[in-house]
Parts: C-alpha cells; structure tokens; sequence
C-alpha cells in the first residue's frame, strides 16, 4: 500500500449542494390516469434486497408512490445522459409547484415521448421498465418516510422483486460484469461515466 505522507490543505465551506457523486436512477412510477411518469434521481442506495431513495415532497413521483406504492428503478448507462438531460426541466405535477416554476421547470406529461425512451411491461408492477437502461429493478414501496430535520424530501425504502439486465451486461448467469456496467454518475450537477477499474476486493467473486 501507497504512503503518502502529502498533508492535505483543508478548508470548511457550506456548499449548496451535496450531489457527491451517486448513479442516475429513472424512478418510473404510476400516474391515477393509468401512464407512467419517469423521475431523474440520484439519492438513493442498495443493500440486499433493499433500495432506499430521497425524493422531494413537491414533485410527482412521491403523489405516485403515495397512490400506488410500486415503482421501476431504471439505471441508465452514460450513453443515456442525454435523454436524463431531456427530463431535467420537467415534472408531471399539474400545476407546477412555485418553488419548481423558480428554476424554469416546466409540465411534461408524457416523458417517454420527451426523452426519447421506450417503454417496456414489467413483471410484477403496473409502472412500464425504460428499455434502453442496462438495469431495471422493478420494486414495492415498504415505507415512506419524512425526517424531522428536514421537511421538504421522503425516504423511501423499497424492497426489489425483480432485477432485469440487458444480456451483455451479464456474466457467469447472475453476476453483472463489472468491466462491461457502468453507471451515470451525477457529481456536483455534471454528468460522468466511470473510469477505469483500480482493483477489486478481497469477497469479489468474479
Ligand atoms: C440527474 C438528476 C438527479 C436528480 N436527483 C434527484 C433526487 O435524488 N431527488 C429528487 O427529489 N429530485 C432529484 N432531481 C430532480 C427531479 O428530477 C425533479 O424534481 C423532477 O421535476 C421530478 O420529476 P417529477 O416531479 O415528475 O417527479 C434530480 C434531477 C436530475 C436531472
């Protein structure tokens, strides 16, 4: 192992946002008039069989999730970026909420149509997986959760029923190639892909 003794100069700041650098999720969760609305993301994390995502309080996605409590966690390659780009600007909350409108975010109903995407049935939930992301994890909705400290944004946690992958992505029957997957990262509000592999570690099995 590497010693560097450098002694890193360090600064406390307060910046405005923490957006350090997690995949893209495409939250697709079911409208009450039987569409699908499609949601950027990028809070969320995995364990087991469990997905936990931070969703703000003002957008559609939560209303869905709040109605019907099942949803396609979409992941999208870099490749996709620019379609993720396409939604940025839009919710499907009619009207658009104040805050929303601040930052020039405008309806979009139909998100398929705008971001170029292609719907594809799932298996066990009523909202349509994207068909392009490499991995789409269809998913129920256990809890929902508002933290005291911060009133504007839901935890929610869900459990993962089905783990779809595009074939070429997949290895030895179940694992995911980590040399042919990468996510969409969003660092700071820019979009990467990932670089290339350092290591691995010591319980990797492929
Ligand atoms: C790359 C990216 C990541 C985002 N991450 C989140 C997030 O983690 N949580 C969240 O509530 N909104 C996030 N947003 C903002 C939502 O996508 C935005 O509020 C959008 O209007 C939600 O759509 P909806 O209102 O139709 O659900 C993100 C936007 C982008 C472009």
């Amino acid at each position: 192992m590497k010693n560097t003794k450098q002694i890193p100069q360090i600064e406390t700041i307060q910046p405005k946002i923490l957006y350090y650098g997690t995949p893209v999720i495409l939250l697709n969760t079911w409208n009450e008039d039987g569409t699908v609305n499609i949601s950027p993301i990028s809070s969320s994390w995995a364990l087991g069989d469990c997905i936990v995502l931070g969703i703000g309080l003002e957008g559609k996605a939560i209303e869905n999730l709040e109605q019907l409590p099942e949803c396609v966690i979409n992941i999208p390659s870099p490749s996709l970026w620019e379609n993720v780009e396409q939604l940025a600007p839009y919710t499907g909350k009619n009207p658009v909420p104040e805050n929303k409108k601040k930052y020039g975010c405008a309806y979009q109903k139909d998100k398929y149509a705008i971001s170029g995407l292609t719907p594809i049935e799932s298996k066990a939930v009523k909202p349509t997986r994207i068909m392009e992301c490499p991995l789409q994890i269809e998913a129920r909705v256990k809890n929902i959760r508002i933290p005291d400290h911060s009133p504007n944004f839901a935890i929610i946690e869900t459990q993962a029923l089905h783990v779809h992958a595009h074939k070429e992505i997949i290895m030895e029957g179940n694992h995911i190639d980590p040399e042919k997957w990468s996510s969409l990262i969003y660092n700071f509000r820019h979009y990467f892909g990932l670089g290339n592999q350092l290591g691995k570690t010591f319980r990797s099995e492929i």
